[in-house]
């Protein structure tokens, strides 16, 4: 039964933990009330979907943190987001590729290590063609039929989208960046648009792949309206995984200037998508590492359950720049254990299984 108005909250109750409660019983709240609780939540409110929500997570995958491999095998990309350091329009990027031995030396030192998911991502670059793109995923798939193959490389279309599958990848990540046409279209130059992105969520999801969607929190322009409208897309299109993190500026970019995004705002937006979609996939990103000393361990502890760690080669990760001060972590054995660690330490283990949605056996 809702309190009434007039009636006292009993201690600890109030607006915003009754309407985590609604999110979390019914997987949806109504627009405004996505905004009242985005804007209207105090740090004890936020206290409260933050247990909750580690709750949920522990629920569905115990005290399990999947860890994937990243590949970020180029940076050339022929978009130009206006948040991007890797977008078209920087001239002073340094740009890479890896070629397909190059990817298969990053899978094969990562499957040393128990890494059985591998992401491969890049900007958006031409010069890996469908063929090539469906080379590497074969290859892959053949030398390591126990691992799961995600692509994380934009906007391709369906037919392109289908051989990837048949070839043999199982996931694909595409942020929506946001779910508000207006607010794209100020992040984005004319010609990007936010119906194009949506179009590939929607046939990625038809072919067969586990499918991410996602956005950053604080990029520029961004309102609790837009924050809203992302929360709801997610409760419509249900993806099986979710990337968050906060907005970080770009010296090199027409956003260069602008203040990165709260980081407790974020931890607060994993913990409601956490409460949303239960089973997600939920990765505590490499932002919210670098916007805070200890923010993906926070992450963790607001409900994600995934780590995309980085086993690029060193030389070239340094290139890979989104954003200003990423950290370039070091030796991968090294850097694998570290990680291991930290989670330990907070009462969490690594594990290096494909880590599925729980909905989806392939
Ligand atoms: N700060 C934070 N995240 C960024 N991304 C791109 N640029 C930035 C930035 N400056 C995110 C986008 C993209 C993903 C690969 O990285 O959401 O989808």
């Amino acid at each position: 039964m809702p309190l009434r108005q007039t009636e006292p909250l009993a201690p600890g109750r109030t607006r915003s933990t009754d309407l985590v409660d609604e999110l979390a019983a019914n997987g949806r709240l109504a627009h405004d009330e996505l905004v009242a609780l985005i804007t209207g939540a105090t740090q004890a409110d936020r206290e409260y979907a933050r247990r909750r929500a580690a709750a949920a997570a522990q629920e569905h995958f115990g005290n399990r943190v999947f860890v994937r491999g990243l590949i970020e095998f180029s940076n050339h990309c022929r978009q130009d987001c206006l948040y991007c350091g890797i977008r078209k329009g920087n001239r002073e990027a340094e740009r890479y590729r890896l070629d397909a031995d190059q990817i298969l030396d990053c899978c094969a030192q990562g499957y040393a290590l128990g890494y059985r998911t591998f992401v491969l991502q890049s900007g958006e670059d031409a010069w890996y063609t469908t063929d090539v793109v469906v080379d590497i995923v074969s290859r892959i798939r053949a030398a390591y039929p126990d691992c799961a193959i995600t692509l994380s490389i934009g906007e391709r279309g369906r037919e392109a989208y289908q051989r990837f599958f048949d070839a043999g990848a199982d996931r694909y990540l595409l942020r929506h960046e946001t779910a508000t046409p207006e607010h794209y279209a100020r992040l984005h130059p004319a010609g990007q648009a936010l119906s194009t992105r949506l179009e590939c969520l929607r046939e990625l999801k038809e072919i067969g792949f586990q499918t991410g969607a996602g956005f950053m929190v604080g990029s520029p322009f961004q309102t609790p309206d837009h924050l809203a409208a992302d929360l709801e897309l997610l409760a419509d299109l249900r993806p099986h995984m979710v990337g968050i993190g906060p907005f970080l500026p770009h010296h090199q970019t027409p956003f260069g200037d602008r203040p990165a995004g709260d980081v407790d705002l974020t931890l607060f937006l994993l913990s409601l998508v956490r409460l949303m979609l239960p089973t997600v996939l939920l990765p505590s990103t490499t932002a919210l590492g670098t916007a805070r000393a200890g923010g993906r361990e926070q992450g963790i502890q607001a409900g994600a359950n995934v780590l995309m760690l980085n086993l690029s080669p060193q030389d070239q990760r340094a290139k890979y720049l989104l954003y200003d001060n990423k950290a370039v972590t070091g030796e991968v054995a090294e850097m694998t254990h570290a990680v291991q660690r930290s989670l330990e330490r907070i009462g969490y283990t690594m594990v290096v299984d494909r880590g599925d949605h729980p909905e989806v056996a392939r």
